[in-house]
């Protein structure tokens, strides 16, 4: 897995020099640009000016200079008349209420560039947009220009999971600053979760002797580690001290980043529960999860008053460390069943006369609240704390789509949008087999910058109760923070342009030609980001009449100079020029790759299109299949097309717990060579290879005999996702009927996290030679 995605990473730059089509092609496009005459020469002898109160802001705006031009402006002192050639930093007064809180006003003129704002943040931003502009800036020219802008959205953030994977302390530094250049202004510290507790905390050192580590089963897929044994070491994770956690909070803090620490309860508890066993309803050791858990049932006890004070106790510490007003505490995922059995919880449920355990997660969510509300803090929960009763302050982040967002600004609750759908950035970016690991959905840029955050249900006040969105980053699948980076950019600029661009200004296009610069500034900056929008992305269609196929290529970046090739070598700058769907009347490998100034962009799509005898011939099934899992349709096993690593490309149907038995009619009998089966195999979505396919043969549809079977060595817990095709090589005259029988694995093996529950098959063609 690792060897894989680095390969990827070692692209040389393709977008150096040439694409970088201005300075002010800039990332999030701000509010309006008005182009002046003349312009502005940095040199040496430019100098920032501006009230004490700024000289913070002076001396980052000089170290900012000082990256992008090699020489660091000086600061005119208090008193002293400024020459020209100044960057003039200024706060407004009175308030300018057209740029609010966070707006600013650049004006770049041939001798002065000021940037104006009603506060500090406003004047941050403003040197934001001016360092985006200096990367393009060539001679340390820029344009006069005169950019007012301000945000759409108060919230704008993102989020960073550090207990799936822990992430060095160094690597958060770099995300508060790509946050800054983006002007988001959150950073949503995931902190805390079944697999590890990262945060020292003083009055319980267990939470990080123990809880911070759990026994090493990286090797494995994520959904296939079995929880630790007796005996075993625990030497996997890390944590972060409070001195490390203050220092992060104040560089945030200066950069206009507030970090929002999550503390999870009542579930994804179990690194807390390794440490202090007593705070669940058994009181059983389970240990640090060292993999996925599903469902989540080892969960905080709600009927044991030691939880209460256990937490509050947490939440004193964490709040004396994170001045944010919003703290985070889950709710998510919280499966009742050792709730349902346990004494002391059914008590509470008794005594407190609740309906029953949503009602006694409610009664947590609130009294938890209580007690952040006496301390000036507000709660913040994922969805579920709307189910039982929503905490009377309590704020929202509606994950599983809309639905709870809607729900919540409804009630008059303030709501964070981040739903799976736009903006869960641990889905794929691109092209499965054209990607590293990840744990499964496809969220690509385009699909990101076509979010938009206030559901169209809502009235104008209840659109007034969303605050923004986030882009978050769950790191089951992620370990490093290179890897992180590719999964963030550039995804997070799309996100960044949807909470602060105006709407109207909305434009895929004109986003996608900018982006080209801000690849650029990636560049300069030493992000590593993915080029998966440039990705080829091929739609076939079947044409039964002449059993043909006809293939369309598509990508997401506007204007692509897509090549391709139909004798599976890979495209050059001379391979034919795609510009309209090409026809298929043989069996061929397609590969294509969008180029930029005569090199290809990523690695090039492959695709292989088999005209075989059962291309477009009837197809029953003995079983149906899964109706969410339904492929092309009717010929999806027999349209010419196998499938990619992406079980929901498609061109998969899938089959939950059942065999699939699919009964081809070739329509006259002829004779055949082979028949070859794809599936694939995804653990983490519980669909794995079929135990074996048998095939049968037969002239009339009645009698069948068996023409051969085979089976397979691929392991249960393999990491990757895979296809596999199953070849059953025999020659038989005069078939007519071919019936291919792949026998599904019925449940999850042991060892998996759906271990006893259903198992899902999936087929993708069919080949008959
Ligand atoms: C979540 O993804 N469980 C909030
Ligand atoms: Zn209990």
């Amino acid at each position: 897995m690792k060897i894989r995605f680095f390969s990827l990473l070692l692209v040389i730059s393709v977008f150096a020099g040439k694409l970088f089509a201005g300075p002010l092609d800039l990332v999030p496009l701000p509010a309006s640009i008005q182009k002046g005459e003349g312009e502005f020469e940095f040199s040496p002898q430019t100098a920032f000016f501006g009230e004490p109160g700024l000289t913070s802001l002076m001396e980052y705006g000089g170290r900012m200079v000082a990256s992008k031009l090699g020489f660091v402006p000086g600061i005119v002192p208090a008193g002293a008349i400024p020459g020209s050639a100044m960057i003039r930093l200024q706060l407004s007064a009175p308030f300018d209420g057209q740029l609010g809180t966070e707006g600013y006003l650049l004006k770049i003129m041939p001798r002065e560039i000021l940037i104006r704002a009603n506060l500090p943040a406003g004047v941050f931003y403003g040197l934001q947009t001016l360092g985006q502009m200096l990367d393009g800036a060539e001679g340390g020219k820029l344009p006069a220009v005169t950019i007012t802008d301000h945000p759409r959205f108060s919230y704008r953030g993102m989020h960073i999971d550090v207990a799936r994977h822990f992430m060095p302390i160094e690597s958060l530094y770099r995300f508060v600053d790509y946050l800054a250049m983006h002007k988001m202004n959150v950073l949503h510290w995931h902190l805390v979760d079944d697999q590890g507790w990262r945060l020292e905390i003083k009055k319980y050192p267990k939470l990080t002797e123990v809880g911070a580590w759990r026994v090493d089963r990286e090797e494995l897929h994520w959904n296939s580690r079995p929880l630790i044994r007796p005996g075993e070491k625990t030497t996997y994770g890390g944590f972060y001290t409070q001195e490390e956690v203050k220092a992060l909070v104040q560089y945030a803090r200066e950069r206009y980043v507030t970090i929002i620490p999550e503390i999870e309860m009542p579930a994804h508890a179990m690194a807390a529960l390794a440490a202090y066993p007593e705070l669940s309803c058994t009181g059983i050791y389970q240990g640090v999860a060292p993999g996925g858990v599903w469902p989540i049932t080892h969960i905080f006890c709600a009927g044991k008053e030691e939880t209460f004070g256990f937490l509050e106790d947490v939440l004193t510490e964490t709040m004396a460390l994170f001045p944010s007003t919003f703290i985070h505490v889950g709710g998510d995922e919280a499966d009742k069943t050792e709730w349902k059995k346990c004494p002391l919880c059914q008590k509470r449920i008794k005594e407190e006369g609740l309906k029953e355990e949503h009602e006694l997660q409610s009664y947590f969510i609130t009294r938890v609240e209580k007690f952040l509300s006496a301390h000036g803090r507000k709660l913040l929960g994922w969805d579920e704390i709307l189910e039982g009763g929503l905490a009377p302050e309590a704020s929202v982040m509606s994950w599983r789509g809309e639905e709870g967002g809607i729900a919540a600004a409804k009630m008059g609750h303030t709501v964070v949008m981040t739903p799976g759908s736009h903006c869960y950035f641990d889905y794929y970016q691109g092209d499965p087999s054209l990607e590293p690991l990840a744990i499964g959905g496809l969220t690509t840029l385009k699909k990101v910058y076509s979010f938009e955050p206030v559901p169209a249900v809502l009235t104008e006040k209840e659109g007034k109760m969303i605050l923004g969105a986030q882009g978050n980053h769950w790191t089951e699948y992620i370990s490093t923070p290179e890897h992180l980076e590719y999964m963030a950019f550039p995804r997070l600029a799309a996100l960044a342009e949807v909470v602060w661009s105006p709407k109207e200004s909305r434009n895929w296009d004109d986003f996608s030609r900018r982006m080209n610069s801000q690849y650029l500034r990636y560049e300069k900056a030493g992000i590593r980001y993915a080029r998966s929008a440039f990705q080829v992305w091929s739609h076939p269609r079947l044409l039964p009449e002449t059993k043909t196929l006809e293939v369309a290529f598509t990508t997401e970046v506007s204007n692509p100079e897509i090549r391709y090739t139909l004798d599976g070598t890979d495209p050059t700058v001379s391979s034919p020029l795609y510009t309209a769907p090409v026809a298929i009347d043989r069996s061929v490998v397609a590969k294509a790759a969008v180029f930029v100034d005569g090199k290809s962009v990523t690695a090039p799509l492959s695709r292989q299109f088999y005209l075989h005898k059962a291309v477009a011939c009837p197809v029953t099934l003995k079983y149906p299949n899964s109706l969410k899992y339904d492929g092309s349709g009717e010929y999806t096993l027999v349209d010419g097309v196998k499938g990619s690593a992406n079980f929901n490309d498609g061109n998969w149907k899938g089959f939950y717990k059942d065999d699939m038995v699919a009964t081809i009619d070739l329509g006259k009998a002829v004779g055949i060579q082979s028949v070859e089966t794809h599936a694939i195999q995804d653990v983490g979505s519980w669909i794995f290879m079929p135990k074996e396919v048998v095939v049968e043969v037969s002239a009339d549809g009645q009698n069948f005999r068996k023409l051969g079977s085979v089976t397979h060595k691929i392991p249960v817990t393999a990491a990757e996702k895979l296809t596999h095709d199953f070849l059953v090589k025999k020659s038989a005259k005069k078939v007519r009927y071919v019936r291919v029988t792949a026998r599904n694995l019925g449940i999850c093996p042991p060892g998996h996290a759906g271990a006893g529950k259903g198992a899902h098959l999936f087929v993708s063609e069919i080949v008959v030679d």
